[in-house]
C-alpha cells in the first residue's frame, strides 16, 4: 500500500523526505511544492501524490497521473552553491540520471533520454520536470518533479504521445510497490546531490546517456538539426556535430531528441 505512514517510516533518506506532504489528490505537485518553497520550507521538502490532475510537462505538456498507477513527487532543493546545480537543464539531467541509476540496479536497461526522460528498454518510463526561482542572481530554490509510470494504466494512449512509452512492471516483468521506488530512487538522488559537477558525476552521465556516439535529430519549433550526439555539458546543453564537423551546443527550452531515423 502507497500510504503517508508508511512512507513516512522509510524516510528521510539521505536528507531527502522531509518534511512529506502526501495528497490522494493535489492538481500538481510541482505547484505545490513550489507554494511551499515559497513558504520557506527547507531543502529536502517532499511532497507526494497518488493522483495528479493537473500535473505538468516539459514545454507545456501536460502529465497527468491516474489514482493508482504512477508515481508522481517533487522535491524542494537549495543547492549551496554548486554551479551544476543551480540550472533546471542540469537539475533535469540529475534527476534522470537518479532514476536510471536505481532502474540498473533492478537489472534494468535504463538510460538518459536528453533532456529530461528515462527510457527503460528503449521506451519513456519517466519524466522529470525541473524549476527554479531566482532572487536576483541568486538561486533561490529548485523544485525537482519526477513522474515514473509504474503500473501499465499510467502509459498514455500512443496517439498522446510524441514518443514511445512503457511502464515499469512491463518494463521489468514484475510489479514493485511505489513507496520502494521512491526511496530507492531518493536514495540515488541523494547520492549525485552529493557528488554532482564532479568528474565521476559528468562521466556517469555520459556512461548512462542514450544515443551517445549515435545519429540523432533534435527538432523545435521550426528547428530541426541533425548530427552526431557527442556529449552534455556541464549545464545540461546537448552537444551535437554536425555533417560538416561544426560542434554545436544546444539549450532544452522547446527542443525533442529522436535517434535519427526515428519511426513512432
Ligand atoms: C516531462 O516528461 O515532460 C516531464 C514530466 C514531469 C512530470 C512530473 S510528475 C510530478 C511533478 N509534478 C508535475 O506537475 N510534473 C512533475
Amino acid at each position: 500500500m502507497f500510504t503517508e505512514a508508511r512512507l513516512d517510516k522509510r524516510l528521510p533518506v539521505r536528507g531527502l523526505g522531509s518534511p512529506l506532504h502526501f495528497y490522494e489528490t493535489i492538481g500538481s505537485t510541482n505547484d505545490r511544492a513550489a507554494d511551499l518553497a515559497r513558504q520557506g520550507s527547507p531543502h529536502g521538502t517532499l511532497v507526494v501524490a497518488d493522483e495528479q490532475t493537473q500535473g505538468r510537462g516539459r514545454a507545456g505538456r501536460v502529465w497527468n497521473t491516474a489514482a493508482g498507477t504512477a508515481l508522481a513527487y517533487s522535491l524542494v532543493l537549495r543547492p549551496a552553491g554548486d554551479p551544476d546545480l543551480s540550472d533546471p537543464q542540469g537539475m533535469n539531467v540529475l534527476g534522470a540520471l537518479a532514476v536510471v541509476d536505481y532502474l540498473r540496479e533492478l537489472g534494468a536497461q535504463a538510460g538518459i533520454k536528453w533532456p529530461n526522460d528515462v527510457l527503460l528498454a528503449g521506451r519513456k518510463v519517466a519524466g522529470v520536470l525541473a524549476e527554479a526561482s531566482w532572487m536576483g542572481d541568486r538561486l533561490e530554490w529548485i523544485v525537482l518533479g519526477t513522474g515514473v509510470n509504474i503500473r501499465r494504466g499510467s502509459v498514455p494512449p500512443r496517439t498522446e504521445i510524441s514518443y514511445p512509452a512503457i511502464s515499469l512492471d512491463q518494463g521489468l516483468g514484475r510489479e514493485l510497490d511505489r513507496g520502494e521506488v521512491l526511496v530507492g530512487v531518493l536514495d540515488s538522488l541523494g547520492h549525485w546531490l552529493g557528488i554532482a559537477g564532479t568528474k565521476e558525476y559528468r562521466d556517469s552521465v555520459l556512461d548512462r546517456l542514450a544515443f551517445l556516439g549515435e545519429q540523432v535529430e533534435v527538432s523545435g519549433g521550426d528547428r530541426r538539426m541533425h548530427g552526431t550526439l557527442e556529449g552534455i555539458d556541464a549545464a545540461g546543453r546537448l552537444e551535437l556535430r554536425t555533417a560538416e564537423g561544426k560542434l554545436m551546443v544546444i539549450s532544452a527550452e522547446e527542443f525533442q531528441l529522436v535517434p535519427r531515423d526515428f519511426d513512432p
